[in-house]
């Protein structure tokens, strides 16, 4: 079974989907390790809840982001991850550390990338005007929220949203979209070409995903 480890900064939703898949038997990975940058996250003591090992590692304790990056590696590799995913993990990181877990390293992104890459993408999306948004898990490159798209959902955006109410709609799609995406790593089912995304088809008689 593959090893993933969960890098979190807060809240821990897209995390505990994660976790939720795996107790229900749809996602066949072994969450080795949750592990923030943030002590306070409150995800921590989800993961610690679910009998998952949890690290923190604070980001002021170093100098340069290189030399917290590169802290990271020492934290997460003992746990040997054959995929390292970001969940609400609020850092930019270094091209070292994006090298050092290339092809092995996602991404959930609240917007349908390329469109609204950074922060506050809902209220980018309201002040564009879209009618259309979502969210994105994609295999990290060296830039930010960028790289080759796994999967994608799209919601409408309605005409009384607020930030908070098309905020909800998008979550409600990456709890179902990132376990999704986790599974068919797991499954062996990925191949980036050319930048691209393949998904190979499931073996027959496997779980539809
Ligand atoms: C999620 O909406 C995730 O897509 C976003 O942060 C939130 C974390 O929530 N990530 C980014 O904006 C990364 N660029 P969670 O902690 O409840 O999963």
């Amino acid at each position: 079974m593959k090893n993933i480890v969960i890098l979190i900064s807060g809240r821990g939703s897209n995390m505990e989907a994660l976790i939720k898949a795996r107790e229900q038997g749809e996602l066949p990975v072994n969450i080795a390790a949750v592990i923030s940058n943030q002590a306070s996250a409150k995800g921590l003591e989800t993961a610690a809840n679910a009998g998952i090992a949890t690290r923190v590692l604070a980001h002021g304790d170093f100098p340069t982001r290189e030399a917290f990056d590169a802290a990271l590696c020492d934290v997460i590799d003992p746990f040997s991850p054959d995929l390292v995913v970001l969940a609400g993990f609020m850092r930019i990181l270094t091209p070292a550390f994006v090298k050092h877990y290339e092809n092995r390293l996602f991404n959930i992104h609240p917007s349908l990338l390329p469109a609204f890459p950074g922060l506050h993408t809902h209220r980018q999306a309201l002040a564009a005007g879209v009618t259309t948004h979502g969210c994105t898990v994609h295999f990290v490159t060296a830039e930010l929220d960028h790289g080759p798209i796994v999967i994608q959902a799209s919601v409408p955006v309605l005409a009384d949203d607020d930030e908070a109410r098309l905020a909800a709609r998008v979550l409600h799609e990456e709890h179902r979209i990132y376990p999704q995406a986790v599974r068919w790593f797991a499954e062996g089912r990925l191949q980036v070409v050319n930048g691209l995304v393949q998904v190979a088809a499931a073996e027959p008689g496997a779980r539809q995903g």
